[in-house]
C-alpha cells in the first residue's frame, strides 16, 4: 500500500535514499517524503504531495544530506492527500522521526490520551499518533529501545514502522505487524524497507522480518527481537533471485506492455515449475473433504478460471470465495484446504482469509509470486510461480501464470483421480506447451489491430464483456483490466446473463466483447454466438475475439478479432493476452497513467 524506505551507512545517502523510494512508488504515490540524520543528531525532515520526482524538484530533497535516513511514499488511507498528512512524521521535537504502513486501529483513543497529556497534532494521520506515543513512552523510560517497544505493544492494527532518533543516532529502528517490512544487509551499509525493490540496486542480501518482531539496524550490523518479550531472534540472511534490471522497463514505454510482452517466456517459466511441487499441491487439492481457491480482484477472476479447470479435468468444483468475502461465508474445518492466490503476497484480504483457514486448522496453500512474502512463509503448501517482479501496479503476467499453474495442479488432481489418463494429461500438458508461441505471435501479428480498435471504439464508455463457461471469469477478468487502467466503465458476466435482464443496456454508448469458445467446444460455441446475435439484433456493437473456424457464414460481429485455430485447452489463456492488448491501448489512446492509474496500489494491504 505505502512504502517504506530507510539507510543507515557512514557516507551521506541522501541520492541513494530518494533512488530507494522511487523504486517502491508502484506502492502508493499520493505523497512522499524524505528525512535525514548527520552526525551531530539533527534530523531534517522534507515531504510534500506528489511523486517523487515532482517532489524532489519542488522539495530540494537532493540538497539534503545525512549518513541515516528514512523515507515514505504514500496511499492514503487516514487522512487526506495533504502535504501535512504526508510522511515522514515527527514528534514536537522532531527527536523522534518516524514512517508507517497500515491502519493503527485505536488511534483515537491513542490520541485523546496524549491530547490530554498536552500533545498537539499536526497531521490526520493515525500515523503521527505513534510517534507521539514513542516519545511519551521514551520520557517515561530514559531508553528509546524500550521506549520503541512499549509503543509497539500499544498498538492494535497492522502497521510496518521505521524510526530514526536523535536520542539514539546511527541507529533505525523498525517494526512488522500484517504489513510487509525486510531488511537489506549491505557491505558498506544496511536498508530497511516494504519490499526488496527498495534496496536491491544496492544488495540481494535480504533479512525477513516476521508479524511481531522489531529490528535495530545500524550501518554494519542488525539485531531482530520479538515485539512481545524483547527476546533476540535469529533470521537467516537470503539471497533475492531478482535484481533491478529485470524491473526495469527494458525500452517499453510503460511496464504494462513490458510484462504484456513477457508473457511468452512467463509461461514457460510456470511450466517448468517442478513438477513434484505441482503434484504436492494436487494431493494437498484432492486429500481434502473441502478445497476452496481464493483471491481479491484480479486474484479472485484466475481462482474462477482455476475453478472451471479443476471441473473440466479434475472432476472436482472447488468452492470459490473472494478472500475480502471468506471469513463471511466459507465454513472452514480440519478437513479443509485453502488454496490462496496472490501475485505480492501481501493483500490484507487474502491473508486474512488465510489466518482464518489457519485458526480452524485448516491445511493452507498459496500460488505467489513474491518469495519470502507474508503468504509464502504461512502456508503448509507453497508454489512460487517465478514471474519475476511485476511492477505495473495491473496484474497481467502474474495473473497469466496463475492460471497456468491452476491448470497443471487440476490435470495432476486429475490423473491422480483418474477422471482422467496419465495419456490425456501428457496431451493438454503438450498443449500448454504451444502457448508461449502462440502468445508470441499473437503478439507480433495482432498488437496494431487491436490497437487500431481500441482507438476507433475508445469514446464508449461503457463495456459489456461477455463469456459462457471458463470464457466467463476471462471475461470478468478483462473487465477489470478495462476499468482498472483506462477508467472506463466495464462489466463482465456470463453471456447467458444477457436475456435476464441486461440486455436492456444494449445501446448506441454502450459495446459488448464476447470471448468466443474455440469451435471443439460445439455447446459453448454455438450458445456464445447466440448471445452476440441477441446483441445485433438491437444494433449493438459486438467485439468478437474468436479462433479460425471451419464456418462459411459471417459470424454475429460488428468487429472481430481472429486468433488462429487453437487447442480448446489454452484458447482462455490467449483470450486474456488479447484483453491486456485492448484494455492498454485503449488507456494510452485515453492518455490515462498506464503503470500507476489513479487511487490504485500494486498490494493492497489494508482492510
Ligand atoms: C490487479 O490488476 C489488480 N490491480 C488487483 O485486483 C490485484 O489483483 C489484487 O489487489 C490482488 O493483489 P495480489 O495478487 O497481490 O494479492
Amino acid at each position: 500500500m505505502c512504502g517504506i524506505a530507510g539507510i543507515v551507512a557512514h557516507e551521506d545517502i541522501t541520492a541513494k535514499l530518494v533512488d530507494s523510494i522511487r523504486n517502491l512508488e508502484y506502492r502508493g504515490y499520493d505523497s512522499c517524503g524524505v528525512a535525514l540524520m548527520n552526525g551531530s543528531g539533527v534530523i531534517s525532515v522534507s515531504k510534500n504531495v506528489g511523486a517523487v520526482d515532482e517532489v524532489s524538484e519542488k522539495e530540494n530533497f537532493l540538497k539534503m544530506s545525512g549518513n541515516i535516513g528514512i523515507a515514505h511514499t504514500r496511499w492514503a488511507t487516514h487522512g487526506n492527500v495533504t502535504k501535512a498528512n504526508s510522511h515522514p512524521h515527527s514528534s514536537g521535537n522532531k527527536a523522534f522521526t518516524i514512517t508507517h504502513n497500515g491502519i493503527v486501529s485505536n488511534h483515537d483513543n491513542l490520541r485523546t490520551e496524549l491530547g490530554k497529556k498536552g500533545y498537539k497534532f499536526k497531521s490526520g494521520t493515525d500515523t503521527e499518533v505513534i510517534v507521539h506515543l514513542i516519545d511519551d513512552q521514551f520520557k517515561k523510560l530514559g531508553s528509546v529501545e524500550s521506549a520503541f517497544v512499549n509503543a509497539m505493544r500499544k498498538l492494535e492494527g497492522t502497521y510496518a514502522i521505521a524510526m530514526i532518533t536523535a536520542h539514539d543516532k546511527g541507529k533505525i529502528y523498525c517494526s512488522r505487524m500484517e504489513s510487509p517490512l525486510l531488511l537489506g544487509v549491505g557491505s558498506d551499509a544496511n536498508y530497511v524497507g516494504s519490499d526488496f525493490n527498495a534496496f536491491i540496486n544496492y544488495t540481494k542480501s535480504a533479512v525477513f522480518l516476521e508479524d511481531g518482531e522489531y529490528a535495530i539496524v545500524t550501518h554494519e550490523n542488525h539485531v531482530v527481537k520479538k515485539i512481545a518479550t524483547g527476546k533476540t531472534v535469529e533470521r537467516d540472511v537470503q539471497e533475492l533471485q531478482w535484481d533491478l534490471e529485470m524491473a526495469q522497463k527494458g525500452g517499453f514505454p510503460h511496464y504494462m506492455l513490458k510484462e504484456i510482452y513477457e508473457q511468452p517466456q512467463i509461461v514457460h517459466r510456470a511450466l517448468d515449475i517442478d513438477g513434484a511441487e505441482i503434484r504436492e499441491m494436487a494431493k494437498a487439492a484432492i486429500n481434502q473433504k473441502n478445497f476452496f481457491i481464493t483471491g481479491v480482484g484480479t486474484t479472485f477472476y484466475v481462482a474462477q478460471i482455476g475453478q472451471y479447470y479443476f471441473s473440466n479435468y479434475a472432476g472436482i468444483t472447488p468452492m470459490v470465495i473472494s478472500s475480502d468475502e471468506f471469513r463471511f461465508l466459507a465454513q472452514v474445518d480440519s478437513k479443509s484446504l485453502v488454496l490462496a492466490i496472490s501475485q505480492s503476497g501481501e493483500t490484507y484480504d487474502t491473508l486474512s482469509a488465510l489466518r482464518h483457514a489457519k485458526a480452524r486448522k485448516a491445511k493452507t496453500a498459496a500460488i505467489i509470486n513474491v518469495m519470502g512474502s507474508s503468504m509464502a512463509r504461512m502456508v503448509d503448501h507453497l508454489v512460487l510461480q517465478g514471474s519475476g517482479p511485476e511492477i505495473c501496479v495491473i496484474s497481467t503476467k502474474a495473473a497469466l501464470a496463475q492460471m497456468i499453474v491452476l491448470a497443471r495442479i487440476a490435470l495432476e488432481a486429475g490423473v491422480m483421480r483418474k477422471h482422467i489418463t496419465a495419456k490425456e494429461a501428457k496431451t493438454k500438458e503438450k498443449e500448454l506447451r504451444k502457448l508461449p508461441n502462440a502468445i508470441d505471435k499473437l503478439l507480433n501479428e495482432q498488437s496494431a489491430f487491436i490497437h487500431a480498435i481500441a482507438k476507433k471504439q475508445s469514446n464508449i464508455r461503457h463495456w459489456l464483456f461477455l463469456g459462457r463457461g471458463r470464457y466467463y471469469p476471462v471475461a470478468r477478468e478483462s473487465a477489470l483490466k478495462m476499468k482498472e487502467v483506462s477508467y472506463v466503465h466495464a462489466e463482465g458476466m456470463p453471456s447467458g446473463f444477457l436475456k435476464h435482464g441486461t440486455i436492456a443496456l444494449i445501446d448506441d454508448d454502450l459495446n459488448s466483447v464476447v470471448f468466443t469458445p474455440t469451435e471443439d467446444e460445439k455447446d459453448l460455441f454455438k450458445l456464445t454466438l447466440s448471445s452476440a446475435e441477441e446483441i445485433r439484433a438491437r444494433n449493438g456493437y459486438v467485439l468478437g475475439i474468436r479462433f479460425k473456424t471451419k464456418l462459411k457464414q459471417k459470424l454475429p460481429f460488428s468487429d472481430e478479432i481472429v486468433l488462429p485455430k487453437t487447442p480448446s485447452f489454452i484458447a482462455p489463456f490467449l483470450q486474456v493476452v488479447v484483453a491486456h492488448l485492448l484494455s492498454y491501448f485503449t488507456a494510452t489512446t485515453l492518455k490515462r497513467n498506464i503503470d500507476r492509474p489513479r487511487a490504485l496500489a500494486k498490494s493492497v494491504t489494508v482492510e
